[in-house]
């Protein structure tokens, strides 16, 4: 598995893309359906924190389908049962993905909606994927572990963008600062009007502390 797409478009990952029939139907109808969204750590706040720190990956990472990732913040995690272990919410996630694509609320074409099936199937598994798309969805929901008392650990994240001090800081005031649906989603959002570094975090960066909270044997 590669760690990172070096420089270059990914120009397969573009082909066709993704679409929304209607955004706002589609934000009422998943909050009304999904499991959990009033959860603090993985409801709708959560989401939109996540889709939040996509739209700054998808700045930075070439060959990434932005309408794809704020799709992965919407559902990943509207399958939830519990708040804790539960490792079939994924799986449950991406069949929710494809009773959109059937209900023709998600269009897209078959290797788009597989692409976009299996970073939400898989996206707890504690993997690594050098697709630019799956990346960035990966990244997106991991920068976020700041809000359940985690260090995002760069060797853990897919995407070189991802990786760096400064968008990992930047990633700490992020579920504080989350931003609604119609910001997030608008094309001129800024990721940078939200997120920032929260000066009451005292992990000094290099402190190695997270490792019981990630699958055993993900540590590279
Ligand atoms: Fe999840
Ligand atoms: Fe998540």
């Amino acid at each position: 598995m590669g760690r990172e797409r070096q420089g270059g478009m990914a120009v397969g990952a573009m082909a066709g893309g993704i679409s929304v029939r209607s955004w706002p139907a589609l934000v009422e109808r998943v909050l009304a359906e999904a499991n959990r969204p009033r959860s603090e750590d993985h409801g709708d706040r959560h989401w939109r924190a996540v889709a939040a720190a996509g739209r700054m990956l998808c700045e930075r990472v070439p060959g990434s389908d932005r309408e794809a990732v704020m799709l992965f913040a919407l559902l990943h995690d509207t399958r939830r049962e519990n708040e804790y272990s539960d490792p079939g919410h994924g799986p449950r996630a991406a069949a929710y993905l494809r009773r959109l694509v059937a209900d023709g609320a998600v269009r897209g074409a078959a290797d788009d909606i597989d692409r976009l099936a299996h970073a939400i199937a898989r996206h707890a598994d504690g993997l690594l994927d050098d697709d630019p798309t799956v990346g960035v969805c990966w990244d997106a929901d991991r920068l976020n572990l700041w809000r359940v008392g985690i260090r995002p650990e760069p060797a853990r994240l897919c995407t070189g963008a991802a990786r760096g001090r400064e968008l990992i800081l930047w990633a700490q005031g992020l579920h504080e600062t989350a931003p609604t649906w119609e910001e997030v989603l608008a094309p001129g959002f800024d990721p940078r009007s939200v997120g920032g570094e929260d000066p009451e975090w005292d992990l000094r960066w290099g402190d190695q502390g997270n490792d019981d909270d990630w699958p055993r044997g993900m540590r590279p």
